[in-house]
């Protein structure tokens, strides 16, 4: 039996150029499928998140609907600070929301008391959905994640989603120790996430940093990327990591960082968003790291020739890389018509599309 080890998003990851790249979305699993805000009805979404048949089967309905290459965990950012005990919902339509945000140094002092590992003994639930899942897929890898520190700690001390994330920018430069603290203990965080889900069966991991491109290069140097490093489980020293599968590393708008999100070569891939084009970021990215994206999502609306003609530029630029893992450039939008994505599938595949 191959297994997940000889996939082919494992191997791109590896860094083996193939013939046709493999293929996964952000959100695959989500309100673009109707048999999910079915299965959702009555069931708020951190409750979803714990409950382990649910979350498996959730995970499951695109990898049978769209034939992607690789399952993407059930879950959210903020589910090991649920199990950590913070108060956190996420409200429909507009994200998560903490009651008691962290913005002074007793905040932070108060939040870390929490040991991470109390994180590992609440995550019986997440251990036991990617086995349910692991169990079903068989060769078809599943990608677990967690949102990086600076990611995370951009809701925790707004309180909620924001645009400019300006209070967790302010609090490096107000109160360095403070965030350096906060952050340490987020990386960790993201760290046992990661662990119970490849302890349950998941074959790698992508580091969620959505909003890092918020950032100047040098707060990204100085504030942030060490800490990812850690949420990646970088030992200090020889660079390696105790993650034992291959990592993602992911950003929005990460252009003027993009080789800063190598983070020394930790992440086997970067994720790339729809502005910049994939052989400029393979050019900056250089010959050791794959590249994942990057179809932008606003095309999922155009006729069928025009996001078809933009998937297939994609897939050429993606060749100048060392591999390629097509994606969008961020997660699939609500609205988007889920044949859509099934199609370009098979065309990535190379099966007959008209
Ligand atoms: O990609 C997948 O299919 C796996 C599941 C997944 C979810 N959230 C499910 C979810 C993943 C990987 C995430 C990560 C996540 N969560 C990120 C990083 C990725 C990104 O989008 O940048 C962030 C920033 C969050 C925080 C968050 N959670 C937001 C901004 C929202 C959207 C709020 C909304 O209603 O529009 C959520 C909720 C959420 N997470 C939903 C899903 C399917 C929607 C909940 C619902 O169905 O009501």
């Amino acid at each position: 039996m191959p297994g997940p080890a000889d996939s082919p998003l494992i191997r791109a990851l590896r860094g083996e150029r193939q013939d046709r790249p493999p293929v996964w979305f952000m959100r695959q699993a989500g309100r673009s499928l109707p048999e999910y805000r079915e299965l959702r009805v009555g069931t708020r979404m951190l409750d979803a998140c714990l409950d382990p048949a649910l979350a498996a089967e959730i995970t499951l309905q695109p990898v049978r609907r769209h034939h992607v290459d690789a399952a993407v965990f059930f879950s959210d950012i903020v589910v090991p600070l649920k199990l950590a005990g913070v108060a956190v919902e996420i409200e429909p339509g507009r994200g998560p929301v903490f009651a008691d945000p962290i913005r002074t140094a007793s905040d932070v002092k108060r939040l870390i008391r929490t040991p991470p590992a109390a994180i590992t003994d609440a995550s019986g639930p997440i251990r036991e959905a990617v086995g349910i899942v692991a169990a079903e897929l068989g060769d078809t890898p599943i990608i677990g994640f967690a949102g990086a520190p600076f990611t995370l700690a951009a809701y925790l001390i707004e309180g909620g989603p924001s645009k400019e994330h300006l209070r967790a920018r302010a609090m490096m430069h107000a109160d360095p120790a403070s965030w350096h603290l906060l952050a340490t203990w987020l990386a960790e965080v993201a760290e046992v996430f990661l662990d119970a889900q490849v302890t349950g069966g998941a074959s790698a991991v992508q580091l969620f940093d959505s909003w890092a491109g918020s950032l100047s290069p040098a707060d990204y140097r100085e504030f942030v990327a060490p800490h990812s490093r850690q949420a990646l489980g970088a030992r200090t020293g020889d660079g390696s990591s105790e993650l034992t599968v291959p990592r993602i590393h992911f950003g929005i708008g990460t252009g003027p960082i993009l080789d800063d999100m190598r983070l020394d070569g930790l992440a086997d891939a970067v994720g790339v968003d729809w502005r910049l084009p994939l052989d400029e970021a393979a050019a900056v990215l250089g010959p050791d790291t794959t590249v994942q994206g990057n179809i932008d999502p606003a095309l999922l609306q155009a006729p069928w020739p025009v996001l078809a003609a933009h998937v297939t530029d994609v897939i050429e630029r993606g060749r100048a890389a060392r591999a390629h893992i097509l994606n969008l450039g961020h997660g699939v939008p609500p609205e988007t018509d889920p044949e859509v994505l099934t199609r370009i599938v098979a065309l990535a595949h190379g099966e007959d599309v008209a």
